[in-house]
C-alpha cells in the first residue's frame, strides 16, 4: 500500500465522520473504501456537472471523489436542507487536505480549515472554494465548472 493511502486510512480513522454505506465513489473517513482507487469511483463530472444521490451524503458530510475532479469534494447538508460542496484543495498553494474532527488540515504547510471552508489557521488566507449545489429529487447536481 502506498504512503498516501496509508496516510488517508490513518487520518480518516481519526476523523470520526460517519460512513454512508452502499455508494461506490464515496470516500469517507473511517471507511474502507478509502483504499479504492479513483478509477473505481462511480461518479464522474460530465458537462461541468457532478451528479450524486442525496443518500451518498452523510448527515455530517461526506468526502466524494469523482473522475474529472483534481481533488475530492466535501459535501454536507445545511440546517435549512440545502447542501454545500467544498473543494478539498488548500487555498495557499493547492496542497491536499486531509479530514480532521474539526475540518481539514493541509499537509504541506499546516493550514487548517473548518468544515464550512473558513480558514482556522494560516498560512492560507482564503476560504475553500465552494461549488453551487442544486437538489433535484433524490439527486444533488454540483456545478464544478
Ligand atoms: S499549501 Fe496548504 S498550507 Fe501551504
Amino acid at each position: 500500500m502506498n504512503k498516501r493511502r496509508e496516510f488517508l486510512k490513518t487520518t480518516c480513522a481519526l476523523c470520526g465522520v460517519t460512513l454512508a454505506s452502499g455508494s461506490a465513489g464515496v470516500w469517507l473517513s473511517g471507511c474502507k473504501t478509502l483504499e479504492k482507487p479513483a478509477e473505481e469511483s462511480g461518479f464522474a463530472v460530465r458537462d461541468g456537472l457532478l451528479k450524486i444521490p442525496v443518500s451518498a451524503v452523510a448527515a455530517e458530510g461526506s468526502v466524494i471523489q469523482a473522475h474529472g475532479l483534481s481533488r475530492e469534494l466535501y459535501i454536507h447538508p445545511n440546517a435549512d436542507g440545502t447542501f454545500e460542496a467544498l473543494l478539498l484543495r488548500c487555498t495557499h498553494m493547492n496542497g491536499k487536505l486531509n479530514p480532521t474532527p474539526e475540518g481539514f488540515t493541509c499537509a504541506l504547510h499546516g493550514s487548517r480549515f473548518a468544515k464550512t471552508g473558513a480558514v482556522l489557521k494560516g498560512p492560507a488566507k482564503e476560504p475553500l472554494k465552494k461549488y453551487p449545489v442544486n437538489r433535484q429529487g433524490d439527486q444533488l447536481i454540483i456545478q464544478v465548472a
